[in-house]
């Protein structure tokens, strides 16, 4: 069963159809820059240009950038005040006419790597890292999501989240070098680790693909690895996270 996939985030809105019996893409990634302000016509907009790239009418899996209870957007964080509130799959099925189920997006790559990737059978505590415009979470017991959680929001000092000191927009910002960031990152994961005691971190989000570049600064007790959909995932999990309208 095809359903497409769509990952919104900070930078970019991506979408490609998946196969959510494989877990793998069978269209090429098509990626448009997220709008500013993005606001919730203007992601609307975006979404349905997606739509029409892939002329797509089914059912659409969306990852959305903030916590989410039953569709509704929590907060507008990283995108725009004005998402606060909004029930964003009922915006989209009514600017596309399309059925959607949107979750978090940390939520729905640890989804897709709970099940074809990283963390596929692993059993106990797993937590994906999503590190992006933003930091993501996704917590898994026994390969079972506990949704919403919100592990880029824990304090790091000065009533500063780590989200501000160690996302991959933190990195740009500060001009440090993968070895700068990778000490901001152990410090960020040995908290991690000491609050949440995962048997198994997964780093998700862009940064995925260069983990060779700053895992020898993180030095925690605890496998780290990086998520074998790498920046697919997202799409991949929204997909899946669709299917099992997991809303
Ligand atoms: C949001 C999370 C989101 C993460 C990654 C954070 O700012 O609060 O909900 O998962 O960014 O996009």
């Amino acid at each position: 069963m095809e359903i497409l996939g769509i990952d919104v985030g900070g930078t970019g809105i991506k979408g490609a159809l998946v196969n959510i019996e494989t877990g793998k893409l069978t269209t090429e990634k098509h990626r448009i820059p997220t709008p500013t302000p993005a606001t919730p016509e203007a992601v609307a907009n975006t979404i349905q240009e997606l739509i029409n790239y892939f002329n797509w009418k089914g059912m659409v899996g969306c990852g959305f950038p903030t916590p989410l209870q039953h569709g509704k957007c929590l907060t507008g964080g990283n995108l725009h005040e004005n998402w606060k509130g909004i029930q964003v799959d009922k915006l989209f099925e009514s600017k596309t006419g399309n059925y959607f189920s949107v979750v978090n997006d940390a939520d729905a790559a640890g989804l897709a790597e709970i099940n074809f990737g990283a963390g596929k059978g692993v059993k106990g505590t797993v937590i994906m890292i999503t590190l992006g415009t933003g930091i993501g979470s996704g917590l898994f017991l026994d390969g079972k999501l506990l949704p919403n959680t919100e592990f880029g929001h824990v304090l790091y000092k000065n009533g500063e989240v780590f989200e501000k000191y160690a996302s991959d927009s933190a990195r740009k910002r500060d001009g440090l070098s993968r070895k700068e960031w990778g000490k901001r990152l152990h410090k960020y994961f040995k908290h991690i680790n000491l609050i949440v005691s995962p048997d198994l971190i997964i780093i998700g989000g862009g940064a995925s693909k260069k983990l060779e570049k700053f895992e020898a600064q993180i030095n925690v007790d605890v496998p780290i690895t990086a998520a074998q959909a790498e920046n697919e995932a997202g799409i991949i999990g929204a997909a899946m996270a669709a299917k099992y309208q997991i809303k």
